[in-house]
């Protein structure tokens, strides 16, 4: 099916957004790839390239900007698109989000929902891809040693690939209109697992390295900007706890399938050779 309009993808240069764009340009849809750094120029700061990503799209993926003012901004683009006729806004929120009631990201989804629009909002857990393309992980991986917070706690983490269906399903197809959809993959591993399927795979060796809370947030503002490091050791105690192990069924509800395995990732990843030799 092809539609007139067009559908905005927020995000697109990211791990999301850009299978998002793929997927829905696979179906024979038009799509608007959008973001600072695209092929349609959009910046959560600049409000003059918002009308451009509005204006005849028959839905939009929205990547939050997670910044000071960003919910404010979430609501005036809502309004935006609102008045522009835009009918599904498909929203990139997190499992996490809910389960720790995070109140400013939860919000986003307010602001989604009560936008007058048809909405659907996707709650992923951590991604797999983050041992590829998030530096807290795939840093660690190309160094040979990964330095984690989680212990030995279990995590479902989800294959970017399966968001980027759902998030296309929901853009195309009202019956997705409505629903949060809490996004996993098919079992939860610990860290040391998914490395050690990544080593054996590829061939290399990577060490894993646990640390304390306090040591391992002490390592990562070292590296990353504070809110990264303490949102990253908030998450990584709660996988530690064994309470973030549960598995969810948003990729079955919304498309009538199991999600793909961890060792699908890692074999598409070795074989595109993301992780060299
Ligand atoms: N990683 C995980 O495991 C995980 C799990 C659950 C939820 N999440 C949520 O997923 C979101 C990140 O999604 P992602 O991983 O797909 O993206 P990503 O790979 O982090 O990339 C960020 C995207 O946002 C764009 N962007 C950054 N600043 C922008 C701005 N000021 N205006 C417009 N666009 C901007 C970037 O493109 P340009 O640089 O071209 O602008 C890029 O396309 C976050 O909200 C995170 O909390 C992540």
């Amino acid at each position: 099916m092809t539609t007139e309009h067009s559908i905005s993808v927020l995000g697109a240069t990211g791990k999301t957004g850009r299978r998002v764009a793929a997927q829905l340009r696979n179906e024979g849809h038009r799509v608007r790839a959008a973001s600072r750094r695209g092929p349609h120029r959009f910046d959560w700061d600049d409000q003059t390239t918002w009308n451009a990503v509005v204006r005849d799209a028959d839905g939009i993926y929205i990547l939050p900007h997670e910044a000071p003012g960003g919910n404010e901004r979430l609501a005036t683009f809502t309004g935006l698109a609102a008045n522009a006729g835009v009918r599904r806004l498909v929203l990139l929120s997190a499992r996490e989000w809910t389960d720790l009631g995070l109140t400013e990201s939860l919000e986003r989804e307010d602001i989604v929902r009560d936008s007058g629009l048809a909405w659907t909002i996707l709650r992923p857990v951590w991604f797999a891809q983050n041992f590829s393309e998030e530096p807290f992980f795939a840093k660690g991986v190309d160094d040979g040693e990964l330095v984690h917070g989680t212990g030995e706690g279990r995590h479902p983490f989800v294959d970017v690939r399966d968001i980027a269906a759902v998030a296309s399903a929901a853009l195309t197809d009202e019956r997705h209109a409505g629903q949060h959809y809490a996004l996993t993959g098919a079992r939860a591993i610990s860290v040391e697992e998914a490395v050690a399927a990544i080593a054996s795979a590829t061939g290399r060796t990577i060490r894993t390295r646990a640390l304390d809370a306090d040591t391992y947030r002490e390592y990562l503002h070292r590296h990353y900007p504070p809110e990264v490091g303490d949102s990253v050791v908030t998450l990584s105690e709660r996988i530690r706890s064994g309470q973030d192990a549960y598995l969810s069924d948003g990729v079955q509800r919304a498309l009538g399938r199991e999600p793909r395995d961890f060792s699908e990732y890692v074999d598409e990843a070795t074989n595109a050779g993301v992780w060299g030799r």
